[in-house]
């Protein structure tokens, strides 16, 4: 609706009376209300409400409260033409007539402004909406999960969770809405830097970066208020640092969801599930999961086995848990609907009113794998309990995470297979208790993130000593706190190893580190040259799992043959040996909302080339990949912004004084890769699986700057339960130093957490291509030693 040339627009006129409050600013205008908060220095929240009334707070995708942010101080500055708001770091100036925003540092620098024809309004609809002022040489970034390249300006975009059911067209650069909505971008333009912007609505809304090359953007909902937070950088680590401020962190994962994991719809039954399993160790390819697609069910009943296929699950498990495998299964939210039959989850939750109903009061069904379905109301508090609860069958054959799909929720007006349309949940059907009511048009965008909120939660009341892992396809703002997200149905196409690079940047921009898409492709057939590309750089996604469709051939490693299976070998061996520092990057995230797995720019946007370099990915920031993503090609173009970088695989060093390209051999088994000078990488020995050793030794890769000075650190806990919550944690931060021709590294550990005896050894690579090794056979957190 909001993309009609029918629609049209009602601007904010003259701003009538203010008050200043507490924390800024309540306009009036006619009947309008107009907010302006000011939650840090940096943050400022803006409301408008078009019949004067704002809507009540929700307690979904903001953590926190206005008030419970810690209070601030601003000045007002009330003049004839403009309110002026001054925090230490913004000005917010706002025009009295018409009532227009215009947002600068203190320097005077606009960041953000609405000129004559832009600003808050209503459309003809009853929507909201906000046209800001586009600068010529501003770029946008994020929106959550996206097709197509990184800069998303002249792109417009839709938010209503849906499942693009129309495979390969609907997945590709030109696709609109997918399965998940994240209503949040940053702006960034060269040497003045940006901002982000989250349009706090759940309803369904838009944002158009200029599609009529207008020179506005604009952004807006069909229904509640336009509520949106403006927050400073300049630069991007500080905007996702307050955006994930605002919607939360992905708690540490488990250590083994970091590994390996093996998919495909679906293995079954138990001696194909366990024939995988042992090719995985035969061949010694490192995995550390196998998951059960839907076959594993009863019918497709949630929450059942089927067991003629799994005669004895728990046993299986045990098996599979003696080879270092951990089962993940897939639970969707459609429960079968089974008046006659004696499916406890259906009656449970018909007899508690728990399954969303129309309008009427009749309850709403639609079509999902079990045939006719129900759909819990993930927004009551006690359909969550309940539902959390029902994983206890789950849990006690063995089951270690559940795999929420379907989530939109994806729901067909006739039998699977049968040519039908998608259904939607009426938008008038009420959901949630009367304390937080809504309904669906409201909370649609919400059904998969408070699935995998209710899936979180119940994991940790069933078990309460072990880090939930939860996989969604479905999400909203927010959702990082929950669960890990894949991308959905991709397809085995080269354009689509491609598009993973600016699409899980996008999605760790916008809050979510916990990223993968399907390795190898989920539909079409592919070939063992894209498996091969595919699974070098899968090798490196932060959450890595091959998975592939039915009625596709096999997809695992092995089938495309020797080369390709040694291929898999090694670069899965190098994801086994990164993980001291992937986990040491999940650390991070938890602490600063950093993503794992970032655009160039994250940490060059200074440098104006990264600003549209989607084919390069830094995990961390030590670590640069270049992968290739053509059949056919063996060299590929490498940019290497200003600095010291150093191949890994051969170790010669370059330092572009400014950045440079260059053209990289990349043969068949050969992703091109690059550590940036001052890193120093932790790695630990190749595993079959995460936890199989303890990290011992502990290798660490230096790659000093050009003063000869390195940085790295390590975070270390159990890797399983929540005792890192009470501080049973330790991190060892390693430097580097070049002093009068000599090296020294130095370790400083704290926290309280003890690694067990370890060796070290000690890789110092130097500009000139050499490599000096040396071993330390103590690690007492603490020590100095000189190296060269
Ligand atoms: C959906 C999922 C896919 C899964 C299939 C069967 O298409 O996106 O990953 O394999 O359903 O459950």
């Amino acid at each position: 609706m909001f993309f009609s040339s029918e629609i049209s627009y009602k601007y904010l006129g003259a701003i009538d009376s203010f008050e200043q409050e507490e924390r800024g600013l309540l306009l009036k205008s006619g009947k309008a209300a107009l907010s302006i908060t000011v939650i840090t220095a940096g943050i400022i929240r803006v409301k408008f409400a078009p019949e004067g009334d704002f809507r009540p707070r929700r307690s979904w995708a903001v953590t926190r409260a206005d008030q419970d942010w810690p209070a601030v101080s601003f000045s007002l500055d009330e003049g004839p033409e403009a309110l002026v708001i001054t925090t230490e770091k913004l000005k917010v100036q706002v025009q009295r007539d018409p009532c227009r925003l215009t947002i600068s540092d203190l320097s005077g620098q606009i960041l953000v402004e609405e000129g004559l024809k832009d600003g808050l309004a209503v459309n003809s609809k009853g929507g909201v909406a906000c046209f800001k002022a586009m600068p010529a040489d501003e770029n946008y970034y994020g929106f959550g999960e996206r097709t197509s390249l990184l800069n998303k300006r002249g792109r417009r975009y839709r938010n209503w969770n849906r499942d693009p059911v129309d495979t390969n067209l609907d997945h590709g650069p030109g696709a609109d809405n997918l399965y998940q909505s994240i209503p949040f971008f940053m702006a960034l333009r060269p040497n003045i830097g940006g901002y982000g912007l989250f349009l706090n609505n759940t309803y369904r809304s838009a944002f158009d970066m200029d599609w009529m090359q207008e020179g506005h953007y604009s952004f807006g909902a069909e229904s509640g208020d336009l509520d949106y937070y403006f927050l400073y950088g300049p630069e991007p680590a500080t905007i996702v640092q307050a955006y994930t401020e605002l919607s939360g962190r992905t708690p540490l994962p488990p250590r083994w969801a970091l590994g390996y994991q093996q998919c495909r719809w679906s293995y079954y039954p138990e001696s194909q599930v366990l024939d995988i399993a042992r090719q995985l160790r035969q061949r010694r390819l490192p995995a550390d999961t196998i998951v059960l697609d839907i076959d594993y069910m009863d019918g497709y009943r949630v929450f059942s086995w089927d067991r003629t296929r799994f005669p004895d699950p728990k046993e299986m498990n045990t098996e599979l848990a003696q080879q270092g495998f951990k089962v993940v299964a897939i639970i969707d939210p459609g429960v079968k609907f089974e008046p006659e039959g004696n499916y406890k989850v259906f009656e449970e939750g018909q007899s508690q009113n728990y399954f969303i109903c129309k309008p009427d009061g009749e309850i709403f069904t639609g079509y999902v794998w079990p045939g006719l379905s129900v759909f819990p109301d993930f927004v009551k508090p006690a359909v969550r309990e309940w539902w959390g609860n029902l994983h206890k069958v789950l849990l006690d054959s063995g089951v270690r995470g559940i795999w929420n799909d379907m989530n939109e929720p994806a729901i067909s007006s006739t039998p699977f297979g049968v040519a039908g349309i998608h259904l939607d949940i009426p938008n008038e059907a009420k959901q949630g208790n009367p304390e937080e009511q809504a309904n669906h048009a409201e909370t649609h965008n919400l059904y998969g993130y408070l699935e995998s909120r209710s899936t979180y939660e119940g994991l940790v009341r069933l078990r309460p000593d072990e880090r939930p892992f939860v996989l969604t396809r479905s999400g909203f703002a927010g959702i990082q706190r929950y669960a890990a997200v894949w991308m959905g149905d991709n397809s085995s196409l080269w354009e689509h190893l491609e598009m993973s690079m600016p699409q899980l940047c996008g999605m760790g921009l916008s809050g979510v580190p916990f990223v993968g898409v399907d390795i190898g492709g989920f539909w079409e057939s592919g070939s063992a040259e894209l498996f091969a590309r595919w699974i070098e750089l899968g090798a490196f996604y932060p959450f890595s799992r091959g998975h592939s469709a039915e009625g596709t051939p096999q997809k695992e490693p092995w089938v495309w043959g020797e080369a390709v299976e040694a291929i898999s070998r090694k670069y899965l061996e190098l994801r086994y040996r990164l993980l001291p520092y992937l986990y040491t990057l999940f650390w991070e995230h938890s602490q600063n909302g950093s993503p794992v797995f970032r655009s160039l720019f994250y940490h060059f946007w200074e440098d104006a080339t990264t600003l549209e370099l989607h084919d390069q990915v830094l995990l961390g920031e030590g670590l640069m990949l270049a992968p290739v993503y053509r059949p056919g090609m063996r060299h590929r173009t490498v940019y290497l912004p200003a600095g010291e970088w150093y191949d890994w695989w051969s170790g010669q060093s370059y330092q572009p004084s400014q950045g440079q390209t260059i053209l990289q051999a990349a043969p068949l088994d050969s992703l091109p890769m690059f550590v940036r000078g001052g890193t120093i990488l932790p790695l630990g020995p190749v595993m079959q699986y995460s936890d199989e050793k303890p990290l011992d030794r502990l290798t660490l890769e230096i790659f000093p700057d050009a003063h000869g000075w390195a940085n790295g650190q390590l975070y270390e806990d159990d890797g399983l339960s929540f005792a890192y919550q009470q501080g049973q944690s330790c991190l060892t931060r390693y430097g580097c130093r070049q002093v009068e021709g000599k090296t020294y590294l130095q370790a400083r550990r704290i926290g309280p957490f003890e690694p067990a005896s370890r060796t070290i050894e000690i890789r110092l690579h130097l500009p000139d291509g050499s490599l000096k090794s040396s071993e330390l056979t103590v690690d007492s957190g603490d020590w100095e030693a000189e190296i060269a």
